[in-house]
Protein backbone atom coordinates (compact mmCIF):
# COMPACT_ATOMS: atom_id res chain seq x y z
CA UNK A 1 0.00 0.00 0.00
CA UNK A 2 1.23 3.81 -0.33
CA UNK A 3 2.47 5.09 2.47
CA UNK A 4 2.96 8.75 3.65
CA UNK A 5 6.35 9.50 4.33
CA UNK A 6 6.35 12.75 5.41
CA UNK A 7 5.17 16.67 5.06
CA UNK A 8 7.07 19.18 4.46
CA UNK A 9 5.82 22.98 4.86
CA UNK A 10 7.81 25.27 2.79
CA UNK A 11 7.89 29.22 1.20
CA UNK A 12 7.49 28.94 -2.77
CA UNK A 13 8.57 32.69 -3.33
CA UNK A 14 10.42 33.17 -6.46
CA UNK A 15 13.24 35.50 -5.86
CA UNK A 16 14.66 31.89 -3.83
CA UNK A 17 14.18 30.13 -7.62
CA UNK A 18 16.58 33.05 -9.06
CA UNK A 19 18.94 32.71 -6.64
CA UNK A 20 19.52 29.43 -7.26
CA UNK A 21 19.65 30.18 -10.99
CA UNK A 22 22.14 32.43 -10.71
CA UNK A 23 24.27 30.73 -8.32
CA UNK A 24 23.83 33.42 -5.27
CA UNK A 25 23.00 30.55 -2.49
CA UNK A 26 26.22 31.05 -0.74
CA UNK A 27 25.89 35.24 -0.57
CA UNK A 28 25.31 36.87 2.66
CA UNK A 29 21.55 37.24 2.15
CA UNK A 30 21.28 33.61 1.08
CA UNK A 31 23.32 31.72 3.22
CA UNK A 32 21.30 30.95 5.91
CA UNK A 33 18.26 29.86 4.35
CA UNK A 34 19.64 27.90 1.86
CA UNK A 35 21.62 25.94 5.25
CA UNK A 36 18.57 25.44 6.78
CA UNK A 37 16.99 22.66 3.47
CA UNK A 38 20.48 20.71 3.94
CA UNK A 39 18.64 18.50 6.49
CA UNK A 40 15.95 18.30 4.72
CA UNK A 41 17.12 17.19 1.53
CA UNK A 42 19.25 14.62 3.72
CA UNK A 43 16.20 13.29 4.93
CA UNK A 44 14.56 12.96 1.54
CA UNK A 45 17.62 11.04 0.34
CA UNK A 46 17.15 8.90 3.43
CA UNK A 47 13.82 8.17 3.25
CA UNK A 48 13.08 8.53 -0.77
CA UNK A 49 10.31 9.02 -1.57
CA UNK A 50 8.56 7.96 -4.98
CA UNK A 51 5.52 10.72 -5.22
CA UNK A 52 5.15 14.17 -4.47
CA UNK A 53 2.31 15.35 -3.70
CA UNK A 54 2.56 19.23 -4.20
CA UNK A 55 -0.48 21.47 -2.50
CA UNK A 56 -0.12 24.86 -3.81
CA UNK A 57 -2.25 28.01 -5.11
CA UNK A 58 -1.71 28.86 -8.43
CA UNK A 59 -0.90 32.75 -8.86
CA UNK A 60 -1.90 33.56 -12.54
CA UNK A 61 0.27 30.94 -14.52
CA UNK A 62 -2.49 28.16 -15.19
CA UNK A 63 -5.65 30.04 -13.75
CA UNK A 64 -6.77 33.65 -13.78
CA UNK A 65 -9.24 35.42 -12.23
CA UNK A 66 -11.13 34.92 -15.22
CA UNK A 67 -11.88 30.72 -13.96
CA UNK A 68 -10.47 30.14 -10.56
CA UNK A 69 -10.95 25.98 -9.15
CA UNK A 70 -11.31 26.55 -5.32
CA UNK A 71 -9.53 22.67 -5.41
CA UNK A 72 -7.83 21.26 -8.76
CA UNK A 73 -6.27 18.14 -9.16
CA UNK A 74 -3.34 17.40 -12.03
CA UNK A 75 -4.25 14.12 -13.57
CA UNK A 76 -1.17 14.12 -16.57
CA UNK A 77 1.45 12.29 -17.59
CA UNK A 78 3.67 15.48 -17.26
CA UNK A 79 3.79 18.94 -15.80
CA UNK A 80 5.40 22.22 -17.11
CA UNK A 81 6.39 25.26 -16.12
CA UNK A 82 6.42 28.24 -18.06
CA UNK A 83 7.52 31.98 -18.09
CA UNK A 84 5.58 33.72 -15.27
CA UNK A 85 7.55 37.00 -15.62
CA UNK A 86 10.16 36.40 -12.52
CA UNK A 87 12.91 35.51 -14.94
CA UNK A 88 12.65 32.06 -13.41
CA UNK A 89 13.90 29.21 -15.75
CA UNK A 90 11.98 26.68 -17.18
CA UNK A 91 12.76 23.41 -15.75
CA UNK A 92 12.38 19.63 -17.31
CA UNK A 93 9.24 18.85 -17.44
CA UNK A 94 7.61 16.87 -13.35
CA UNK A 95 6.79 13.47 -14.51
CA UNK A 96 2.68 12.71 -13.44
CA UNK A 97 1.03 9.80 -12.28
CA UNK A 98 -1.98 10.15 -13.64
CA UNK A 99 -3.47 6.95 -12.12
CA UNK A 100 -2.97 8.07 -9.31
CA UNK A 101 -4.24 11.19 -9.68
CA UNK A 102 -7.51 10.05 -10.83
CA UNK A 103 -7.46 7.69 -7.71
CA UNK A 104 -7.18 10.85 -5.51
CA UNK A 105 -9.87 12.34 -7.58
CA UNK A 106 -12.15 9.40 -7.86
CA UNK A 107 -11.65 8.88 -3.15
CA UNK A 108 -11.66 12.99 -2.51
CA UNK A 109 -15.12 13.41 -4.80
CA UNK A 110 -16.39 10.40 -2.97
CA UNK A 111 -15.51 12.63 0.45
CA UNK A 112 -17.39 15.22 -0.83
CA UNK A 113 -15.21 17.61 -2.51
CA UNK A 114 -15.89 19.03 -5.56
CA UNK A 115 -12.73 19.40 -7.66
CA UNK A 116 -11.41 21.07 -10.83
CA UNK A 117 -9.96 18.10 -12.77
CA UNK A 118 -6.97 19.08 -15.16
CA UNK A 119 -5.67 16.57 -17.68
CA UNK A 120 -3.36 19.44 -19.13
CA UNK A 121 -1.48 21.97 -16.15
CA UNK A 122 0.93 24.49 -16.03
CA UNK A 123 2.63 24.59 -12.66
CA UNK A 124 4.24 28.41 -11.29
CA UNK A 125 6.58 29.19 -9.18
CA UNK A 126 4.42 28.12 -6.33
CA UNK A 127 5.22 24.75 -7.23
CA UNK A 128 8.36 24.62 -9.15
CA UNK A 129 10.32 26.93 -6.49
CA UNK A 130 10.08 24.14 -3.64
CA UNK A 131 11.12 21.39 -6.15
CA UNK A 132 14.26 23.20 -7.19
CA UNK A 133 14.76 23.66 -3.09
CA UNK A 134 14.54 20.33 -2.01
CA UNK A 135 16.24 18.62 -5.44
CA UNK A 136 18.85 21.16 -6.45
CA UNK A 137 20.28 21.22 -9.73
CA UNK A 138 18.42 17.74 -10.66
CA UNK A 139 17.18 17.48 -14.35
CA UNK A 140 15.66 13.91 -13.88
CA UNK A 141 13.30 14.35 -11.19
CA UNK A 142 13.53 11.44 -8.48
CA UNK A 143 9.73 11.56 -8.21
CA UNK A 144 6.36 11.65 -9.49
CA UNK A 145 4.55 14.48 -9.02
CA UNK A 146 0.51 15.15 -7.91
CA UNK A 147 -0.19 19.45 -8.06
CA UNK A 148 -3.04 20.12 -6.48
CA UNK A 149 -4.28 23.90 -6.84
CA UNK A 150 -5.95 25.34 -3.70
CA UNK A 151 -7.27 29.22 -4.49
CA UNK A 152 -5.93 31.45 -2.53
CA UNK A 153 -5.89 34.67 -5.29
CA UNK A 154 -9.38 35.26 -5.80
CA UNK A 155 -11.93 36.18 -2.98
CA UNK A 156 -13.87 33.99 -1.48
CA UNK A 157 -11.03 31.54 -0.60
CA UNK A 158 -11.61 28.14 0.67
CA UNK A 159 -11.62 28.27 5.21
CA UNK A 160 -8.49 27.20 6.81
CA UNK A 161 -10.93 24.26 8.73
CA UNK A 162 -12.05 23.21 5.08
CA UNK A 163 -8.22 22.82 4.14
CA UNK A 164 -7.47 21.04 7.15
CA UNK A 165 -10.55 18.70 6.15
CA UNK A 166 -9.55 18.60 2.20
CA UNK A 167 -5.73 17.26 3.78
CA UNK A 168 -7.58 14.23 5.87
CA UNK A 169 -9.54 13.13 3.44
CA UNK A 170 -5.98 13.58 1.13
CA UNK A 171 -4.51 11.43 3.54
CA UNK A 172 -6.67 8.55 3.47
CA UNK A 173 -6.77 8.84 -0.50
CA UNK A 174 -3.22 8.74 -0.24
CA UNK A 175 -2.65 5.57 2.08
CA UNK A 176 -5.85 3.52 0.28
CA UNK A 177 -3.88 3.37 -2.92
CA UNK A 178 -2.92 -0.34 -3.39
CA UNK A 179 0.23 0.72 -5.26
CA UNK A 180 3.61 0.09 -2.97
CA UNK A 181 4.90 4.03 -2.93
CA UNK A 182 6.50 6.07 -0.76
CA UNK A 183 4.52 9.74 -0.48
CA UNK A 184 5.90 13.06 0.62
CA UNK A 185 3.07 15.80 0.54
CA UNK A 186 4.15 19.40 0.85
CA UNK A 187 2.31 22.65 1.53
CA UNK A 188 3.97 25.97 -0.19
CA UNK A 189 3.47 29.34 0.35
CA UNK A 190 3.36 31.55 3.11
CA UNK A 191 4.33 32.46 5.65
CA UNK A 192 3.05 36.12 6.48
CA UNK A 193 3.47 38.23 3.80
CA UNK A 194 1.53 41.53 1.78
CA UNK A 195 2.90 42.27 -1.54
CA UNK A 196 0.72 45.53 -2.38
CA UNK A 197 -1.54 47.91 -1.28
CA UNK A 198 -1.26 50.22 1.87
CA UNK A 199 0.50 47.39 4.14
CA UNK A 200 2.66 46.44 1.14
CA UNK A 201 5.84 44.62 3.66
CA UNK A 202 3.83 43.63 6.25
CA UNK A 203 5.13 40.76 7.61
CA UNK A 204 4.01 39.26 11.57
CA UNK A 205 6.67 37.35 12.78
CA UNK A 206 4.81 36.63 16.49
CA UNK A 207 2.03 35.38 14.29
CA UNK A 208 4.42 33.27 12.36
CA UNK A 209 6.03 31.49 14.62
CA UNK A 210 2.85 30.79 16.51
CA UNK A 211 1.74 28.81 13.16
CA UNK A 212 5.18 27.00 13.08
CA UNK A 213 4.59 26.11 16.60
CA UNK A 214 0.41 24.96 17.03
CA UNK A 215 0.60 23.38 13.32
CA UNK A 216 2.42 20.56 14.38
CA UNK A 217 0.39 19.44 17.43
CA UNK A 218 -2.46 21.58 17.55
CA UNK A 219 -3.48 22.50 14.00
CA UNK A 220 -7.28 23.15 14.60
CA UNK A 221 -6.36 26.20 16.49
CA UNK A 222 -4.89 27.26 13.18
CA UNK A 223 -8.33 26.03 11.64
CA UNK A 224 -10.17 28.08 13.65
CA UNK A 225 -8.91 30.97 12.04
CA UNK A 226 -11.47 32.63 9.39
CA UNK A 227 -9.85 33.87 5.84
CA UNK A 228 -9.92 37.82 7.26
CA UNK A 229 -8.38 37.20 10.56
CA UNK A 230 -5.49 35.39 8.25
CA UNK A 231 -5.47 38.50 6.19
CA UNK A 232 -5.64 40.71 9.09
CA UNK A 233 -3.18 38.86 11.15
CA UNK A 234 -0.57 37.73 8.08
CA UNK A 235 -1.22 39.92 4.99
CA UNK A 236 -2.99 39.92 1.87
CA UNK A 237 -1.16 37.09 0.75
CA UNK A 238 -1.07 35.31 4.30
CA UNK A 239 -4.08 32.83 3.70
CA UNK A 240 -1.19 30.82 1.72
CA UNK A 241 -1.26 29.13 5.45
CA UNK A 242 -4.00 27.21 4.24
CA UNK A 243 -1.72 24.99 1.78
CA UNK A 244 0.08 23.86 5.15
CA UNK A 245 -3.12 22.99 6.78
CA UNK A 246 -4.00 20.53 3.55
CA UNK A 247 -0.18 19.22 3.95
CA UNK A 248 -0.84 18.61 7.75
CA UNK A 249 -4.17 17.50 7.23
CA UNK A 250 -2.76 14.95 4.80
CA UNK A 251 -0.32 13.37 7.78
CA UNK A 252 -2.99 12.84 10.62
CA UNK A 253 -3.09 12.63 14.18
CA UNK A 254 0.39 12.35 15.31
CA UNK A 255 3.42 13.80 14.10
CA UNK A 256 6.97 14.71 14.92
CA UNK A 257 8.65 17.09 13.90
CA UNK A 258 12.07 16.69 12.69
CA UNK A 259 12.95 20.25 11.54
CA UNK A 260 11.81 24.02 11.94
CA UNK A 261 13.38 26.88 10.42
CA UNK A 262 12.13 30.52 10.13
CA UNK A 263 13.42 33.11 8.13
CA UNK A 264 12.97 36.98 7.91
CA UNK A 265 12.57 38.42 5.28
CA UNK A 266 12.75 36.36 2.10
CA UNK A 267 11.94 39.27 -0.57
CA UNK A 268 8.46 40.34 1.05
CA UNK A 269 7.94 37.63 3.05
CA UNK A 270 9.03 35.22 6.44
CA UNK A 271 9.93 31.97 5.08
CA UNK A 272 8.98 28.83 7.09
CA UNK A 273 10.33 25.61 6.05
CA UNK A 274 8.95 22.84 8.52
CA UNK A 275 9.56 18.86 8.33
CA UNK A 276 7.05 16.43 9.66
CA UNK A 277 7.23 12.83 9.83
CA UNK A 278 4.10 10.53 10.73
CA UNK A 279 4.07 9.32 14.30
CA UNK A 280 4.88 5.62 14.43
C1 LIG B 1 6.62 36.69 -3.00
C2 LIG B 1 5.96 35.77 -2.19
C3 LIG B 1 5.00 34.91 -2.74
O1 LIG B 1 4.30 33.98 -2.03
C4 LIG B 1 4.73 34.95 -4.09
O2 LIG B 1 3.82 34.07 -4.59
C5 LIG B 1 5.37 35.86 -4.91
C6 LIG B 1 6.33 36.74 -4.37
C7 LIG B 1 7.67 37.61 -2.45
O3 LIG B 1 7.81 37.76 -1.22
O4 LIG B 1 8.41 38.22 -3.26
FE1 LIG C 1 2.73 32.97 -3.21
Amino acid sequence: MARIVGGIGTSHIPAIGLAMARQQCDEPYWRDFFEAYRPVRRWLETVRPTVAVIVYNDHGLNFFLDKMPTFAVGAAAQYRNADEGWGLPTLTPFPGDAALSWHLIEQLAAADFDLTTCQEMFVDHGFVVPMQLLWPGVTDWPVRTIPIHVNTVQHPLPSPRRCLKFGEALGAAIESWPADERVVVLGTGGLSHQLDGQRAGFINKPFDLYCLEKIVDEPGLLARYSIHDLVALAGTQGPELIQWLVMRGALGRGVRRLESNYHVPISNTGSGLLLLEKAA
